[in-house]
Order: structure tokens, then sequence, then C-alpha cells
């Protein structure tokens, strides 16, 4: 157990946070990981260890936070994603913005040594080249929430350059979990096809069965997070944030490996608002750059993902 940080998660209620929370609780010790949301998290979050209230637009109860726990790094979780940020334009940026600039201005102070921030493939664009993506390339991004990532991943660049600020990023494809739902993004299809399976034997999608997007499951991603975050700070060479790629498919293509597992599911499709933003980015991305660095490699595809998607929502749902 590495006990010489303290850790503070902001969005620890989220879909990455539920699962990260208790990975980081596993390594650092309980104590040491402080989960906070503005709303309530988890049952095994609240009870694992410390959890705080906190609004990430309220600056002062951070520093309270920081203060308390003597917190050396951040984990900066909270945002709206895609769908919803489509929805509500204001506070989309309002809240992806100020977020990180509350948070990398406490590292720039010396507050906090290290902050983890995630990015994510919405930084593309429609004129991006859509296969096997490279780290450096056209970013044209066309929704609220792609642009606010971009914006954040020249923020974190910035900060990095200017001020030496210890901060690391990845930009994660669409993730599949099952601890908890996901919240208003444009891969949460993935995520809810198997809800769906399992309880009523049928799924209408809202994306197009041919739409391609590149896909993560959970453990890979909190790997890759924690990876990333351990790695020491001079092999870490992008500071806006890194590809990072575990597997590419379409509905389809999981709707076909759904069927394996119960055999009499239906998929239907009807697409919405979310089709458009979905057309806009990746089909699958390259990743080289975070392999060479810091010896990133994926181990779940779309068979053992649905595998042990399977596993645990047949538990849960028993
Ligand atoms: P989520 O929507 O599941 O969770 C976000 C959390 O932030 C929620 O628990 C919410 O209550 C909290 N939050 C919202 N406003 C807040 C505020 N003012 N103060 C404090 N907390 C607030 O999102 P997620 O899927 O867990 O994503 C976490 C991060 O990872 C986000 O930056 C997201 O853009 C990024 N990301 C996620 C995915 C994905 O597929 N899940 C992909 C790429 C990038
Ligand atoms: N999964 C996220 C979304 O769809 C991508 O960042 O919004």
């Amino acid at each position: 157990m590495i006990n010489k940080d303290t850790i503070l998660l902001i969005g620890a209620s989220g879909q990455i946070g539920t699962d990260l929370t208790m990975s980081l609780r596993t390594i650092y010790g309980a104590s040491h990981v402080v989960a906070s949301d503005i709303k309530s998290a988890s049952t095994e979050v609240m009870e694992s260890g410390p959890f705080e209230q906190l609004d990430i637009m309220d600056p002062v109860r951070l520093n309270e936070i920081v203060l308390k726990y003597k917190v050396t790094q951040v984990y900066l979780l909270a945002a709206l994603l895609s769908a919803t940020a489509e929805k509500n334009i204001e506070l989309g940026w309002a809240l992806n913005m100020r977020s990180l600039s509350h948070v990398l201005d406490l590292a720039r102070h010396g507050k906090v040594k290290k902050v983890y921030w995630p990015s994510s493939i919405a930084v593309f664009g429609p004129t991006t080249p859509s296969v096997n993506t490279p780290q450096h390339t056209v970013m044209d991004p066309n929704t609220v929430y792609g642009i606010s990532k971009q914006a954040g991943e020249r923020w974190c660049e910035y900060y990095h350059q200017k001020f030496g600020v210890d901060v690391r990023s990845i930009r994660y494809p669409g993730l599949i979990s099952w601890k908890a739902k996901p919240g208003g993004g444009t891969t949460d299809y993935a995520v809810h096809i198997f809800h769906e399976a399992l309880k009523y034997g049928r799924y209408e999608s809202f994306l197009s069965e041919t739409t391609s997007l590149p896909m993560m499951y959970m453990p890979d991603a909190i790997r890759a997070t924690l990876e990333l975050m351990e790695a020491p700070a001079d092999s870490i060479k992008i500071r806006s944030s890194y590809n990072v790629a575990g597997t590419s498919f379409n509905p389809a293509e999981i709707a076909a490996v759904v069927k394996q597992y119960i055999p009499h599911f239906e998929i239907t499709y009807k697409t919405d608002e979310r089709q458009a933003i979905a057309k806009s980015w990746p089909q699958s991305i390259n990743d080289s750059l975070a392999r060479e660095h810091w010896n990133w490699k994926h181990e779940y595809d779309l068979g053992n993902m649905a595998e042990d998607m399977m596993l645990n929502l047949k538990k849960k749902y028993k």
C-alpha cells in the first residue's frame, strides 16, 4: 500500500468515480482517498472512506477540503458529458472550464502536487481522419463538450509549460462499466444495451447499426489512469492528453455478442441527435505514443468485455 499521498476525487459519484475511488482506496488506503461530488455517491464509496459534498464551482470550499485533508493529488472527474452539454450549453462550458481552472490554480500555487483530468475522443471533429486517428492531427470539435475538452487540453499544456504543473490526462474512448450507469454521453448505448437486454430482451439503439466508435472497458480505463499517474514525470512527454485505445465496434456488432448470451435478444434502431455527435468522432484511435511513453497496453476487447459485463450484471439483477 502506498501511503505518501492523499487524493481528492471530484465527481466521485459518477460512472468513472464509482470505480476509480475504490481502486485508489485499495492502493493508497481508504483514509487517504477523499471522495467528493455535488451529490452523494454509491453506498460502497460512501461507506469505505471519507466523502465531502463539494460543488466544484466553489473554489473556497475546494480550498477548505484540500487544507483539511492535506490533499496532494486531485483527480477531477466532474463534467457535463456530450449529450447533456448540448442541452445546456452555458452550464456545459462553465462547469467543464471553471472546474479545471480551479484545480489547475491549486497546483500552480503549490497547494497540490499532481492533477489528473480526463479528456475525450470528443476533441476530434468531422474533418479529423476517423480511422486510426493519430495523437497529433486535425481537431475541429463541433460539440460544446468537445470544444471544452480541447480548450482544457490547451490549458493543461499551458499550465505545465508556464508554471511546471504536473498535470496528466487521457483522451478516454466511450467507457463501458457495470457498477454505475453512464452520465449522459453519446457512447452510453453500449452500457444501456446490457441492462435492457437482461431486463427486457430487447434494446432500441439511438445510434445507427453501422456507427463505429472507440470504446474501452472500465478496468482498462482505471488501469490506464493509474499507470499514467504513477509513471515517472520525465516519461510523460504529452501534457495535453494522450490517445488511448481499447476496442472499436458498432451497435450491430455488440448486439451480435449480446445475442450469444441472450439468444432471444433483439435490437432495433431509432437514431436521435446523438447520431450526429457520434458521426463527428473517430471510429478508431492510434495510441502508439501512450504505448511507447508509459507502456500502455489494453486487455479487453469486445468479447471478454461482454463476458465480464454479463457475469456482473446477472448477479446484480438476480
Ligand atoms: P458522470 O457524468 O458519470 O459523472 C460526473 C460526476 O460529476 C457526477 O457524479 C456529477 O454529480 C458530478 N458533478 C457534476 N457537477 C458537479 C459540480 N458542480 N461539482 C461537483 N461534482 C459535480 O461522468 P463520468 O463518465 O464519470 O466522466 C468523468 C470524466 O471523464 C468527465 O470529465 C468526462 O468528460 C470524462 N470522460 C468520460 C467518458 C465516459 O465514457 N464515461 C469518456 C471520455 C471522457
Ligand atoms: N463517453 C463520452 C460521451 O459520450 C465521451 O467523452 O460523452
